[in-house]
C-alpha cells in the first residue's frame, strides 16, 4: 500500500517514528509529511531514514512533480499521528497552507487520526466541535487514551501506542467506505443496576467498552446508531457522544433496557444487545435506606424476581429483514467447552448471531480486547475475532452484513 503518514508539532511524534518502522516493515511504502512544527520534535534526517523517501513539509519542494496534489492522490491510506487541536482544527475547516493540508484535501483515501494534547485541549468545545465534523465525513479516530500527559498531568489525550493506530489504520483501509451507509442500529452497552434502596444496587462488571466499538464501528461505516447505554463511564461513552452519527440514551435498570429498547426496535434494522442486562431484580426496592438496627437477625435475605428475557422477547417480535445479534459471556466448567455452552445458549435466544466470550475474574471485563466466537442461528462458527474490541466489533459487522446478505 503507498501510505502517507502525516506528522504534526507534538511530543508524540517520537512514537510515529516506530510506527513508521512498523507499516515499512510489513512491506508499505511509506511517505511521510511533518508539519514545519513536527520537525522541531522529530528531524528531517530521520523520517527520511525510516521511511526511505525523500521528506519535505513544503509545496514548494519538487515542484515539477505536483507534489502537492501527488501524495493526496497517490495514497492509498493516510494517516495523521500525532493529531494536535490546531491541525484537526485545520483539517475541520479544509485549510490548505502546508503540504500536510493539499495532501490531505486531494485525497480519497481513509483518513486515520490518532490526536494527542492536554486533556483541557481535547475537552474544549472547539476540538469537540472539529472532531465530530471529521467523523461526519469518515474520518476514523483512534484515541486518544487515557494515561500520563508531558507535563506531569494525567487524563485523556495521550496519543495511542503506534501497534493501536497501526491495528485500527489497516482496518479502515481494508473496510470499503461506508458499507452501513443508511443501516439503522441499535446497539445496548453496559451493565444494569438494580436498585435495592435509594443508595444500593445490584450490579455487575461490564464496562461497556464492547458495546460502545460496536456502535462506533457502526457509526463510522456510514450507519445511524442509537446507544442504549446502561451503566457506561462517561470517559468511556465520550467518543459515541461526540459522533454525529450516534445518538446516546441512557437506561438504568433492566426494565428501563427493555422499555428503550422496545421502543426502538421498531425502526431498527439491526439490534446487538451487548449490555449485561440483569436476570433478577429486587421484589420490593426499599424507599427508606436499609438499616442494621431494623433487621431482624444477623443477616437479611432479598427477595429477587427474574427480568424479562429482552433478548428472547426481541427475536419473538422480530419483523422480515430485521437482525438481532446477542452476546454471551461464559465461564464454562469442567467437560464443557465455551462453544458448548454457547451452542446451547444459541438455540435457546434464536438470535441470528451470538458473540460468544470467555469470561473470569480476571478475564474479559474492563479491558481493551477481547476475543469472540460468532455463532449463526443453528450454532454454526460464523467468524471468530481477536484483538481490540474495535477489531471485534468490525468482525461483528461483517458478519451482520454477511448474515442479511443470505436472507435478502
Ligand atoms: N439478555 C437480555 N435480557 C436479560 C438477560 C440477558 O436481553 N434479561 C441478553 C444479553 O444482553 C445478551 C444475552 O441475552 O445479549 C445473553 O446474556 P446472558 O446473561 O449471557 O444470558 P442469560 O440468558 O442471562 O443466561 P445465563 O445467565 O443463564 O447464562
Amino acid at each position: 500500500m503507498f501510505v502517507v503518514v502525516g506528522v504534526s508539532g507534538g511530543i508524540a511524534a517520537y512514537k510515529t517514528v516506530h510506527l513508521v518502522r512498523l507499516l515499512v516493515k510489513e512491506g508499505h511504502e511509506v511517505h511521510v509529511v511533518p508539519t514545519a512544527d513536527a520537525v522541531r520534535f522529530v528531524g528531517l534526517p530521520t523520517w527520511e531514514a525510516i521511511s526511505r523517501h525523500p521528506v519535505t513539509t513544503s509545496v514548494h519542494d519538487d515542484v515539477a512533480r505536483v507534489r502537492h496534489v501527488a501524495l493526496g492522490q497517490s495514497a492509498d491510506l493516510v494517516i495523521v499521528a500525532p493529531a494536535t487541536a490546531n491541525t484537526l482544527a485545520k483539517m475541520a475547516t479544509g485549510l490548505a497552507d502546508d503540504l500536510l493540508g493539499t495532501t490531505l484535501l486531494a485525497t480519497t483515501a481513509p483518513v486515520v487520526v490518532a490526536p494527542a494534547m492536554h486533556t483541557e485541549m481535547w475537552r474544549h468545545p472547539a476540538t469537540v466541535a472539529n472532531i465530530a465534523t471529521l467523523r461526519g465525513r469518515g474520518v476514523v479516530m483512534v484515541g486518544p487514551a487515557d494515561g500520563e500527559l508531558t507535563g506531569g498531568d494525567s487524563g485523556p489525550g495521550r496519543m495511542s501506542e503506534p501497534e493501536a493506530i497501526l491495528e485500527a489504520a489497516l482496518t479502515a483501509a481494508a473496510r470499503p467506505a461506508a458499507d452501513l451507509d443508511g443501516l439503522r442500529a441499535v446497539v445496548t452497552a453496559g451493565g444494569t443496576r438494580e436498585p435495592i434502596d435509594p443508595v444500593r444496587f445490584i450490579g455487575n462488571r461490564s464496562s461497556g467498552k464492547q458495546g460502545v466499538a460496536v456502535a462506533l464501528a457502526a457509526a463510522d461505516r456510514g450507519a445511524d446508531v442509537l446507544l442504549i447505554a446502561a451503566h457506561v463511564d462517561e470517559g468511556v461513552l465520550a467518543e459515541a457522544s461526540a459522533h454525529p452519527r450516534v445518538r446516546v440514551q441512557r437506561a438504568g435498570t433492566a426494565i428501563e433496557l427493555a422499555d428503550a429498547v422496545g421502543e426502538a426496535a421498531g425502526d431498527a434494522d439491526v439490534i446487538v444487545m451487548a449490555a449485561a442486562v440483569a436476570d433478577y431484580r429486587v421484589a420490593e426496592v426499599s424507599d427508606a435506606k436499609l438499616s442494621k438496627d431494623a433487621a431482624a437477625g444477623p443477616g437479611i435475605t432479598l427477595h429477587l424476581v427474574e427480568n424479562d428475557d429482552i433478548l428472547a422477547g426481541l427475536v419473538q417480535a422480530r419483523r422480515d429483514g430485521q437482525t438481532i445479534v446477542g452476546f454471551a459471556a461464559e465461564t464454562p466448567g469442567e467437560g464443557e467447552t465455551l462453544l458448548d455452552r454457547g451452542r446451547r445458549k444459541a438455540a435457546r435466544k434464536g438470535a441470528d448471531l451470538l458473540a460468544v466470550n470467555q469470561v473470569g475474574w480476571s478475564r474479559g471485563f474492563e479491558s481493551d480486547d477481547n476475543e469472540v466466537t460468532l455463532l449463526d442461528a443453528a450454532g454454526e462458527v460464523a467468524a471468530v475475532a481477536g484483538g481490540s474490541k474495535r477489531k471485534v466489533a468490525d468482525a461483528l459487522w461483517n458478519a451482520v452484513r454477511e448474515t442479511r446478505g443470505k436472507t435478502k
